[in-house]
């Protein structure tokens, strides 16, 4: 059984129709990213997974359960976390504080200290408070507070956007971390380099669909698919 499976999956925001029976699976720690132009369905669909967008039909199963009927909540309870684009970290609350709000928000929570220990930026900052974190250290509480809560599957939107490329380095091997302790990633990304180094298979979405789906290693050879779907030259995409 896959951990995640989607099939004929369809979203719609009010009477716009997002998705178009889009199907996917995701098996037990795999790295898996969604690639696609801008609009293309990437966040819907991982809205979808949480049960965040405001309609969707079809079976999305996980661990063999389908949650197209769950609630927000439940499904949350059930081991997925997502982690939006445009990091949310409650601004006026110290480092320290925002990993304790959703410590205490969750059933079965890990130890915040064991945050620190996975990002060592964040327990020099301690008592700072969100508003005056760089834009790495808010994505890093970002991704520190979902993970603070135990996720089996964590679900990333464009973890990479705006943050500067030492940053995106820190974040690659952290997420690689974060793996290699039994949780299953799906991410989002813009940036192709950055997918190709952490993610071990790919999704690429064009219109509310599945167009591809591949191993890193088949797609970095596809010039076609890159330039098509991603207009990604292949030269970018070698690094
Ligand atoms: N809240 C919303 N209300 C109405 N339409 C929406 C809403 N959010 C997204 N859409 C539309 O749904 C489609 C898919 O958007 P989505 O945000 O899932 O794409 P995306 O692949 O994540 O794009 P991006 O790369 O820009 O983040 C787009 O046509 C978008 O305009
Ligand atoms: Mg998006």
């Amino acid at each position: 059984m896959s951990l995640l499976e989607l099939d004929g999956v369809n979203a719609y925001y009010g009477n716009s129709h997002v998705l178009f029976d889009l199907s996917m699976t995701v098996e037990e720690n795999e790295i898996v990213v969604l690639l696609g132009r801008n609009g293309a369905g990437k966040t819907t669909t991982l809205r979808s997974i949480v049960g965040t967008v405001p309609r969707r039909t079809g079976r999305i199963r996980y661990r063999g359960t389908d949650i197209v009927g769950e609630s927000v909540d439940r499904i949350s309870n059930m081991g997925i976390k997502l982690v939006p684009e445009r990091r949310r970290v409650f601004p006026t609350l110290t480092v320290h504080e925002n990993l304790l709000v959703a410590h205490d928000a969750c059933d079965d929570p890990r130890d915040v200290e064991e945050m620190y220990g996975i990002f060592p930026a964040l327990d020099d900052h301690r008592e700072n408070r969100g508003r005056n974190l760089s834009g790495g250290e808010q994505q890093m509480l970002s991704v520190a507070r979902a993970l603070v809560q135990d996720p089996d599957l964590l679900l990333l939107d464009e973890p990479t956007e705006g943050l500067a490329p030492v940053i995106v380095d820190d974040l690659r091997e952290v997420l690689g971390q974060v793996v290699r302790e039994d949780v299953t990633v799906v991410l989002t990304e813009q940036n192709v380099a950055f997918s190709f180094e952490l993610a071990e298979r790919a999704y690429i979405i064009e219109k509310g669909s599945t167009v591809y789906e591949g191993t890193i290693d088949e797609l970095r050879s596809r010039e076609d698919l890159l330039e098509e779907y991603l207009s990604v030259s292949v030269a970018e995409s070698a690094d």
